[in-house]
């Protein structure tokens, strides 16, 4: 399938390292520009470095998400850098497990300023240029827990709810302007995020991190973990005209765990 994606503009955060990074290959791969946007600025600028070949450009500006300037800096170095923006990917996102009895505020406000807060900066600095271009997409990654709420991940959840609700409600508004939104919605991948998370929950327990793991891939339908190139498949299907009539949804890759 042609997905049409040569010569686009693309902005990834979180683009560094993970899926973030996977999806950068991606663009990369289809002969689309991207500009990654991450705080681990090294590694973005490592990855911009490897990938840059031929036409596709791949630029690495220092950004924290959660910053309204660093924001406001990585649009401006964008359009001037390329004159356009086609497509934003909200990838950068943390997670820390933590039953809510161990919950303090600073937890609290610091994953949804992270992962919800950040969606809302770059959605409302990258909207005016699309739609002044009445072109656009923008495709959040948000979870599984974007719809189903897990023990040990409560402030991860809303952060991620919040994330599925901003998509359904800014695709609406925005569709009169031609950009179409929608959200991602991955399971389980073995990526830094995951490692974290049984680094936890085997300090919790006391059974061994691949016991946990093995648990883990019990819970889904397919039985075997999601890869990056999962998440990045989907993200080029919603990124091209391909899926022109596609907005407002948030797609479970999550090897059949959610299936609404
Ligand atoms: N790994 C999973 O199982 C899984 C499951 C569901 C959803 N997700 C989502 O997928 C996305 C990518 O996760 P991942 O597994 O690749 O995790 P990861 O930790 O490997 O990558 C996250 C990236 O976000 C960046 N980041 C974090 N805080 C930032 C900030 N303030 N400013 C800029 N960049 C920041 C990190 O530096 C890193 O490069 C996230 O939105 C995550 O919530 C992951």
């Amino acid at each position: 399938m042609e997905l049409g994606l040569r010569g686009k503009v693309a902005i990834v955060t979180g683009g560094a390292r993970g899926i973030g990074g996977n999806i950068v290959e991606g663009f990369v791969r289809e002969g689309a520009s991207v500009v990654i946007a991450d705080i681990l600025y090294d590694n973005a600028r490592e990855l911009a470095q490897k990938l840059s070949r031929g036409k596709a450009k791949v630029r690495a500006v220092r950004t924290d998400v959660t910053k309204k300037a660093d924001v406001d800096n990585l649009i401006a170095t964008a359009m001037k850098e390329f004159g356009r923006i086609d497509i934003l990917v909200n990838a950068a996102a943390i997670t820390q497990d933590k039953w809510m009895v161990e919950i303090e505020e600073a937890d609290w406000d610091r994953m949804l300023e992270v992962n919800a807060k950040s969606v809302y900066l770059t959605t409302k600095a990258v909207m005016p240029h699309m739609m002044a271009a009445r072109y656009g997409k923008i495709i959040n990654i948000s979870s599984r827990s974007g719809k189903e709420g897990m023990p040990g991940l409560s402030h991860y959840a809303a952060s991620k709810f919040a994330v599925t609700g901003f998509t359904q409600a800014v695709a609406k508004e925005l569709a009169q302007h031609d950009i179409n939104v929608n959200a991602v919605c991955p399971g389980i991948l073995r990526t830094d995020m995951w490692e974290k998370i049984l680094d936890a929950r085997s300090a919790r327990t006391g059974l061994p991190r691949e016991e946990i793991w093995a648990k883990a891939m019990e819970t889904i339908p397919l039985k075997r973990p999601q890869l990056p190139e999962d998440i990045t498949n989907v993200v080029l299907f919603l990124s091209s005209d391909v899926s022109r009539n596609i907005t407002g949804e948030s797609v479970n890759v999550s090897g059949g765990a959610r299936v609404d």
